[in-house]
């Protein structure tokens, strides 16, 4: 089973800096069937990621996905973008649920399940980011994890503060996570100050699937570090 690693750059990076990512990236990425990479830029890159893609021949190897999702399917919501609006340009997946949307922006769980409802509707992959417990109890009662999900657990005290989480806890809420029924689950990840120095510490989490990464996805380079630690 690969480990599924997920560069997510948030809100980083214009045209001129993702083209000098990709193109670090290209020329450094060794391939590995262990690792599979996932990459997640703002909306205005997606077409460009795409095109990289294209060009390099790399779907396949390298998954597009977008760092949010309407939850709205279509019509007057200005400065929204939809599922099949990412669909169009080959978006494998699409993270929702991310904390930092959940307190910038008010998201509530049922707006979650909204959002993973759209994904579904256009088979794009939900790959939904929790904090608690809690959380995935409430998506699974509203029967909102049946379909095929990625599950990443990220303790607000862990996102971009340098100070990751201790395996062990990590270790224990993924089993947590694995007991919560009515859950068609290909993954569950971490993410939380993952970077190449700390993510050998979680080689002990056995059912952990791979990583969400922010700061350390923002220069090439660092990925490509963490990478080679994994792969
Ligand atoms: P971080 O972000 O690696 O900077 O902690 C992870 C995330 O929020 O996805």
């Amino acid at each position: 089973m690969h480990h599924y690693i997920i560069a997510n750059w948030k809100l980083n990076h214009d045209r001129d800096s993702t083209i000098e990512w990709l193109i670090e990236f290209q020329q450094k990425f060794q391939s590995v069937a262990s690792v599979k990479v996932g990459i997640a830029p703002s909306f205005t890159q997606i077409n460009l990621v795409a095109d990289f893609l294209n060009n390099w021949n790399l779907w396949g190897k390298i998954d597009l996905i977008a760092q949010d999702v309407s939850r709205f399917a279509k019509g007057r919501y200005t400065g929204e973008v939809a599922a099949f609006q990412l669909k169009r340009y080959g978006v494998k997946a699409a993270i929702v649920g991310h904390s930092e949307r959940r307190s910038n922006f008010k998201e509530s769980d049922q707006d979650i399940v909204e959002k993973i409802q759209r994904l579904c509707e256009k088979e794009i992959l939900p790959i939904i980011a929790v904090s608690k417990l809690e959380q995935v109890e409430f998506l699974a009662k509203a029967k909102a994890l049946e379909q095929e999900t990625i599950i990443v657990y990220e303790p607000i005290e862990a996102i971009g503060t340098g100070h990751s989480a201790d395996p062990d806890n990590v270790n224990k809420i993924v089993e947590g996570i694995l007991k919560i029924k009515e859950s068609n689950l290909l993954k569950i990840l971490y993410g939380g100050s993952v970077d190449a120095k700390d993510v050998s510490d979680y080689f002990s989490c056995p059912k952990l699937g791979g990583f969400l990464v922010g700061t350390a996805s923002v220069k090439a380079r660092e990925f490509l570090k963490l990478l080679e630690k994994i792969g």
